[in-house]
């Protein structure tokens, strides 16, 4: 009786395996697209795990930088130089990148992260978004650098008139 039991378990295991096997090398899970649609499974597995290690590794507590326009202005020159070409302008019109990239990156202005904790941010901009074209940040942008984005996405509905005046003018 236990022996046919711990069979039954064995010959389960061996056939998931072999239908997955099955599964992956006819390609019917499209792992090598970038235009084909998220798997449902894919993406609440990429989405549960990143806020898991949110709520872990995120930092928590206030932005150090101060919530001044020269910071604001700071952000936004970063955001030029370096996310435009995915994340997008204040016309938040689709970027060439959020064409073609899987899984596409918002367009911030139009999805963005002002109601998020600016700890998640800032921890996504340091380590980049496993499985997606997000990359990381850490070695490239100093600590104050990634702040004063946070700072700059968290206002950016909201921005006082010089800082907005830079955001408008920020060309892809
Ligand atoms: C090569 C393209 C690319 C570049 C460059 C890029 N990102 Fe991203 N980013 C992505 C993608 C793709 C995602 C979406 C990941 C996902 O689906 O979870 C993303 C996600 C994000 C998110 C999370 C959005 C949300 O709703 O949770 C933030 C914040 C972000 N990026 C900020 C930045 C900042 C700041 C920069 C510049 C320092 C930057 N990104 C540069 C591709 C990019």
């Amino acid at each position: 009786m236990f022996k046919g039991f711990v069979l039954g378990i064995i010959l389960t295991i061996i056939v998931i395996g072999a239908v997955g096997y099955v599964v992956i090398v006819n390609g019917t899970i499209p792992a090598g697209a970038a235009n084909s649609q998220p798997l449902p499974l894919e993406q609440w597995a990429a989405r549960t795990s990143l806020q898991a290690t949110l709520d872990h590794e995120a930092p928590k507590g206030p932005n150090p930088v101060q919530l001044t326009d020269a910071n604001l202005i700071a952000g936004i020159g970063v955001y030029s130089r370096h996310c435009v070409f995915c994340h997008g302008t204040a016309d938040g019109e689709p970027s060439p990148l959020a064409k073609g990239l899987y899984p596409p990156p918002p367009q911030l202005a139009k999805t963005g992260v002002e109601d998020e904790p600016e700890g998640w941010t800032v921890w996504k901009i340091q380590n980049g978004i496993r499985w997606s074209g997000m990359p990381s940040w850490e070695h490239v942008l100093n600590e104050q650098q990634v702040w004063q984005l946070a700072l700059f996405l968290k206002h950016m509905d909201k921005l006082p008139p010089a800082p907005q005046q830079a955001w408008q003018q920020v060309k892809r």
